[in-house]
């Protein structure tokens, strides 16, 4: 029996338990009961640079980048840029020994001017526009991902000298698991498909291009994978098309990219997927593939992005109104909502929501935390506990928004985007400032 056991009384005097799966690595209660994230409270930053904000643990992200490399020494772990791409995150990563993929010019360009080496950046990207192939060129980006055959002649009658590249594959794996995303089965517009004799195509026509240097082959099996063995089955296929390539052209290709799509925890019933589990995975599924093809090991290329930042990441915003609905549900209403996390209504995303400026008291209360944005699908959190004298002005705080939030952000409603926040050490620093309404009026031509 516990204290609290004894003494029920006590559960109020007590901050509410953060969800280690869930937080940055780095996240306290400090003295008055306030959510510290990297040695700042979340208020601070709420008071110092206005709400919504993104806030985002350095520390945390760094961490995650050296957990890779160390649950996977051989591999080269390459950052998915989609995921939250400003140039403090390209440095970061790449000081943490990482390369970086990107899918845009736009993407290209932040790399590029945070300082990373070109060698180490995959282009990617579905429909590539010649103009962004030819910047890729002119950059002088280590590999371009093929994925389409529009793509191979263009890049090749573009480039004047040898070009590392790997051909997008789909290998045919059904990832459906618990709120995964699929992209690695074939009837979809990434990738060429191995059955049907597709990939092969494609990479012949590669090979029939001189200035198209193939060293291997690329997949991407979707979101929120959380079952290792999926990357085991990829690695079997993708070998088994490696072998086909030697077998047909007497090419053994060096690398095998097997993408992203790591599974992170949101809380409530999401399961990570267990980093050491795929290593081991893939590490079995490479001696048996290659075995059975008689083909030497290729090197392996993970692609995380989601892993490496979604829960470097918590929005911060301010409670503007509280309804209670007569016979209905209590709405607490925040000043931001899905213009910076469309994924909600995107992608049925659920997220926890914590107090963040005080110390509750008094019991908790089922909420719906609502957004500003005139749709009536702008809810943030449903169903979520919040103790009952939550109020306007009270800072809320949402973990779990380092990846696909600023990225997939709108100024819906003319609601400009929030800033970035970095937290490090106690001290915050504004990697992205507040899109303004006059950044906004500045697109438009005058009257
Ligand atoms: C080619 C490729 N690599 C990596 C990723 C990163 O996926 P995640 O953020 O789920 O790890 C994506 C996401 O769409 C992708 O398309």
């Amino acid at each position: 029996m516990t204290l609290l056991d004894i003494f029920p009384s006590l559960r109020s005097a007590m901050s509410p338990r953060l969800d280690p799966a869930v937080w940055p690595i780095n996240t306290h209660h400090d003295e008055h009961g306030r959510i510290t994230v990297g040695g700042v409270a979340l208020s601070d930053v709420a008071d110092q640079y206005g709400t919504p904000s993104y806030v985002i643990d350095e520390l945390d992200v760094r961490h995650r980048c050296r957990t890779y490399r160390e649950i996977f020494p051989e591999a080269e772990i390459a950052y998915a840029g989609k995921a939250l791409m400003t140039r403090a995150l390209a440095s970061w990563v790449s000081q943490e020994g990482l390369a970086l993929d990107v899918c845009s010019a736009g993407e290209l360009t932040i790399a590029l001017s945070a300082g990373v080496d070109p060698r180490r950046i995959i282009m990617h990207g579905n429909a590539k526009t010649p103009a962004e192939l030819t910047a890729a060129i002119d950059a002088g980006v280590g590999r371009i991902v093929i994925d389409s055959y529009t793509e191979i002649v263009v890049l090749g009658s573009a480039l004047d000298h040898k070009q590392d590249v790997l051909v997008r594959v789909t290998p045919d794996i059904d990832v459906h698991g618990h709120r995964a995303v699929r992209t690695g089965v074939a009837d979809q517009k990434f990738g060429f498909p191995i059955d049907h004799g597709q990939a092969d195509a494609a990479i012949k026509r590669v090979l029939d291009q001189p200035h198209l240097n193939l060293i291997g082959l690329h997949c991407h099996l979707g979101s929120q994978i959380t079952d290792p063995e999926h990357f085991g089955a990829a690695v079997h296929r993708m070998i088994a098309q490696m072998a086909q390539v030697y077998h047909d052209h007497g090419l053994i290709l060096t690398e095998l990219n097997l993408g992203g799509g790591h599974a992170v925890s949101y809380g409530f019933d999401d399961v990570p997927l267990d980093l050491t589990q795929l290593a081991s995975t893939v590490e079995d599924a490479l001696d048996e593939a290659c075995a059975r093809h008689r083909f030497p090991r290729p090197k392996i290329t993970l692609e995380p992005g989601r892993a490496i930042v979604a829960r470097s990441g918590v929005t911060v915003y301010r409670v503007v109104s509280v309804k209670h609905i007569e016979g209905g549900r209590t709405f607490v209403c925040v000043d931001g909502g899905m213009s910076d996390n469309p994924r909600v209504c995107l992608y049925a995303a659920r997220y926890s929501v914590a107090l963040a400026n005080r110390h509750p008291v008094g019991a908790q209360v089922p909420v719906t935390v609502a957004g500003r944005h005139c749709e009536s699908g702008d809810e943030l959190a449903v169903d979520v506990p919040l103790p009952a004298d939550v109020r306007p002005g009270d800072v809320l705080a949402i973990p779990g928004t380092g990846a696909y939030h600023h990225g997939l952000a709108s100024s819906y409603n003319s609601v400009g985007r929030p800033p970035i926040i970095a937290v490090c050490n106690g001290s915050a620093r504004e990697l992205i400032r507040r899109e303004t309404i006059d950044d906004l009026l500045r697109r438009e031509s005058s009257l």
